[in-house]
């Protein structure tokens, strides 16, 4: 029988972070400080995040040491298993050989702690005792409540209102691991009274409740505010999972010809990729392909504008370059909550518009007929977002049939969906919808892209 799974022991985990940023062949666009729309220096963040997440923002190291309370704390569910999907495969009865790494076994139930645990400690080492975020799905929130609790440290979770209705189990689970959660737009900030006084019906969006934590944050002594995705730190921790994956895949005597992953703000499927980017960008593997999936109702990647944007709802959040959908789009009620977000990391958007990365977007109903196939071959009942990724893994293992290739797919399975059965329960009723792309509202939003200083343009 050959191996299902391909399993490293706690001294094979990375002890480093990898950081891609030396090795772009071109450098990132500066983010821009929301006010001037000048280049943001470290003083204009401090305020926000501590000073070694500041560093690591605009690092040149190649490598970072992961600090060794933060290893520790990875060991509960680190290093994460390699899967070879035989069940699927043998089911599309596919000549694709399909691997997945497994973020679903940490104990918030997806890949978010990875960075969740890094920033609680880093504020804790900088003396801060609270710390305010935004979540969509829940599983950033849940993350962060979990690694605060670790390092004693207080949090405040500020819920899209959408997912704080659908998902009360994530709510309580945050308030297990001693934080508070409220649903945004909530009466706790400016920001959210203004939009409930426009609309008391608002379903709310990542980059309002970001606006929300943000302003939480900068308006309480000894409290900072953390963000799950999107900023080059948060990528960085991220990146345990793909240099996990190269030992793995060398475990399976494998190197994939195509990485599948989900992108929300960019930060799972980046984890995932960056390393393998790398061999990439120094033209050992030219013909790599990495496929970011995004919902066709939030297609920042492959709709958006390339532009100078907010980060948040309110623009009180840095300016960065990205594909953007503009920061007032309010994205439809789909459920992978997670992918709700007006944007995209832009180191995510800088390798797509260098050609290293591509992007495709899938409606809903398709990402869980694929997260069905999944549940009812390999077990695993996998979060909305990660049903994206299963989308396009299953149609370019189909493809490979068609076209009688054996090609190895590496999916990034970002994590498990054990409190989104209300949303499997509409779909195996029939009561799920797909939404079509909002073009007139993504039109609209577009038009408050804040204006920018000529050389960054
Ligand atoms: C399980 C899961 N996958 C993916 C995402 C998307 O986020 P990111 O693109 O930062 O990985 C989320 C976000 O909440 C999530 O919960």
């Amino acid at each position: 029988m050959e191996r299902t799974k391909f399993i490293l022991g706690e001294k094979e985990m990375p002890t480093r972070w990898y950081n891609v940023q030396p090795d772009l062949p071109e450098p990132l666009p500066p983010p821009l400080h929301p006010g001037t729309k000048q280049p943001l220096g470290p003083a204009d963040l401090a305020p926000l995040f501590p000073m070694e997440l500041i560093k690591q923002e605009v690092s040149q190291e190649r490598y970072i040491d992961i600090p060794e309370e933060v290893q520790q704390v990875y060991h509960l569910w680190r290093p994460t298993h390699l899967h070879r999907a035989y069940r699927l495969e043998k089911y599309l009865d596919t000549p694709a050989k399909i691997y997945y790494k497994y973020e679903g076994t940490s104990p918030p139930g997806s890949h978010k702690p990875n960075t969740a645990v890094a920033q609680a400690y880093y504020n804790k080492k900088e003396g801060i005792k609270r710390i305010t975020t935004e979540t969509g799905a829940g599983q950033w929130g849940s993350s962060l409540a979990f690694a605060c609790n670790l390092f004693g440290l207080e949090c405040k979770v500020y819920m899209v209102k959408v997912s704080y209705n659908q998902k009360p189990y994530r709510r309580i689970m945050m308030q297990t691991w001693g934080a508070t959660c409220v649903p945004s737009p909530s009466p706790d900030t400016k920001t959210g009274r203004d939009m409930l006084a426009k609309d008391p019906e608002c379903p709310g969006s990542l980059g309002l409740a970001i606006s929300e934590a943000v302003e939480d944050a900068v308006t309480h002594k000894d409290t900072h505010y953390s963000l799950g995705s999107v900023l080059n730190h948060v990528l960085l921790h991220q990146t345990v999972i793909g240099q996990e994956a190269m030992k793995q895949m060398e475990m399976a005597g494998v190197y994939p010809d195509i990485i599948v992953g989900c992108v929300g703000g960019g930060s799972n499927f980046a984890g995932m990729f960056l390393p393998f980017v790398k061999d990439k960008l120094a033209g050992r593997k030219k013909d790599l392909r990495i496929i970011c999936v995004e919902p066709e109702s939030c297609p920042s990647l492959t709709k958006g504008l390339y532009a100078y944007d907010y980060g948040d709802e309110a623009g009180m959040a840095p300016i960065v370059k990205m594909f953007t959908l503009g920061h007032t789009f309010m994205p439809p009620p789909v459920h992978a909550g997670g992918l709700r977000y007006h944007g995209m990391a832009p180191l995510v958007c800088h390798l797509h518009k260098l050609g290293f990365v591509e992007a495709k977007a899938v409606p809903q109903l398709a990402t869980f007929a694929a997260g069905v196939t999944f549940a009812r071959t390999e077990g695993i009942i996998s979060a909305p977002e990660t049903n994206h990724a299963i989308r396009v893994t299953i149609d370019e293992a189909l493809k490979c049939k068609r076209e009688g290739k054996s090609k190895v797919i590496l999916l990034a399975h970002s994590g498990h969906g054990h409190f989104d059965m209300g949303a499997y329960e509409q779909y195996l009723s029939g009561k799920l919808q797909d939404y079509a792309y909002p073009e007139d509202m993504v039109k609209q939003a577009l038009k408050s892209l804040p204006e920018v200083p000529a050389q960054f343009r």
